[in-house]
């Protein structure tokens, strides 16, 4: 071939591919070191197949702004191409009729032979997928600093609330925070769904936190939850109100406090500090709640589009969240693990190796549950009103357990 075809052809080739390559507006919040990092990667893969990534980046863990800044552009008629929406919500959207058919991607890739069914099919609204998962979160993690409990004269991590307040107190001597939390309403919660897991355990989480049943809520358990719950707070810094979540993990990374209760996107943080678990940290589930496992997947729900060239990099984007090289490197970036069955876990470190098999296990056992903290278990309209009343009680010490218990099964009954 002489230079000049060659120079045609590759222009052609180009060409081509430009003809195609298309903008892609996504909606998300992750905007933390390990979060931005993790989502960074989709930006190259996009970026690769020649389209144009629009980082519709909204800040605030749990994503709570993110939903409220998505509703303003769907009700002006100008949504993004993808927004990180996720659980129940899905079908809310999905429902009103702004969501797109994903189907000829999903088949063309065989998501429904690549995905564990029960996250297929809330994928799903009426049989057609309209939303790519992206990872499995575990959320009942309890996040350790080595050396601070080493200095504390801790051995061993707690697995029992009476073992972890008998470390917690030790940590407290010795002049350290024994508990980093991010006093926002969804961390509250977080550390509550938590605590009531733990207390209760797993058939008493499904009755009081999925199934919002009156009876369960109203129990002697939840009440003993709440108590638990509360003193959890008296180990915590006068200055946790507001703080984000990952500030919080940063005073595990710096040895300023020993624990944290959150969720594994907290290890992308350790991860980009440059941490290593096992020697810097250890992860293990929050007291009492080993055998069990609080989910909270992550997906994108892509939105109807008019542009084909916009329509085309939107399904480039459902394909390569559920492509094996990204699900591999966001996942070990931002401390999942891949929503794709039969991925190779080898690169993986201790914690995500634990994760994957409690993943299968606790699923056999029926101890697999959705998070109600992170938008899996109930409506968004309940698990709003859940949490307004967990925070306001945690805040709170002057209301009684009593009226605490109260409020939160009145705000359960929340349709
Ligand atoms: C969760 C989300 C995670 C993580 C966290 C903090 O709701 O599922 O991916 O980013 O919020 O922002």
């Amino acid at each position: 071939m002489k230079l000049s075809q060659l120079a045609t052809a590759v222009a052609l080739v180009v060409a081509g591919s430009t003809a195609m390559a298309g903008e892609v507006e996504v909606l998300h919040w992750w905007t933390s070191g390990g979060e931005a990092k993790s989502v960074g990667e989709l930006k190259k893969i996009m970026q690769s197949k020649g389209h144009t990534w629009k980082d519709f980046a909204v800040a605030g863990g749990g994503g709570d702004n993110a939903m409220t800044v998505l509703k303003s552009r769907v009700v002006a008629g100008n949504p993004p191409a993808a927004a990180q929406i996720k659980g129940p919500a899905i079908q809310e959207w999905a429902s009103e009729g702004v969501l797109a058919n994903l189907d000829t991607t999903a088949k063309a890739e065989k998501w429904d032979s690549l995905l564990p069914p029960v996250v297929a099919e809330g994928m799903k609204y009426k049989g057609n997928y309209v939303a790519a998962p992206v990872n499995v979160h575990r959320v009942n993690w309890m996040w350790a600093n080595n050396a601070v409990l080493q200095k504390s004269g801790v051995t061993g991590v707690p697995k029992t609330w009476d073992e972890f307040f008998a470390a917690a107190d030790k940590v407290k001597k010795m002049g350290f925070i024994p508990v980093a939390h991010g006093g926002q309403n969804w961390q509250d919660f977080t550390t509550f769904e938590d605590v009531v897991l733990g207390v209760g355990g797993a058939k008493f989480y499904q009755d009081a936190l999925i199934k919002l049943d009156q009876k369960a809520l109203t129990s002697p358990t939840m009440a003993k939850s709440l108590e638990t719950y509360r003193k959890i707070k008296s180990y915590t810094d006068p200055a946790s109100p507001g703080r984000d979540w990952n500030l919080a993990t940063a005073m595990v990374i710096q040895e300023k406090a020993a624990f944290q209760f959150m969720g594994d996107w907290a290890k992308g943080e350790f991860t980009a500090a440059g941490k290593v678990p096992g020697k810097d940290y250890t992860c293990a589930a929050t007291p009492g709640t080993a055998n069990a496992y609080t989910f909270n997947v992550d997906s994108f729900a892509m939105f109807k589009l008019k542009d084909a060239t916009a329509q085309k990099a939107q399904a480039d984007l459902a394909a390569a969240i559920m492509g094996t090289d990204f699900q591999e490197v966001f996942n070990l970036n931002k401390g999942s693990i891949p929503v794709r069955l039969n991925m190779d876990m080898a690169k993986f470190d201790d914690c995500a190796k634990l994760s994957s098999k409690d993943f299968v296990a606790t699923s056999k056992a029926g101890t697999l549950l959705p998070s109600i903290a992170h938008g899996m278990a109930v409506k968004p309209a309940a698990e709003g009103a859940i949490k307004d009343a967990v925070s306001q009680f945690w805040n709170d010490d002057k209301i009684s357990v009593a009226d605490g218990v109260k409020s939160i099964a009145k705000a359960a009954a929340t349709q």
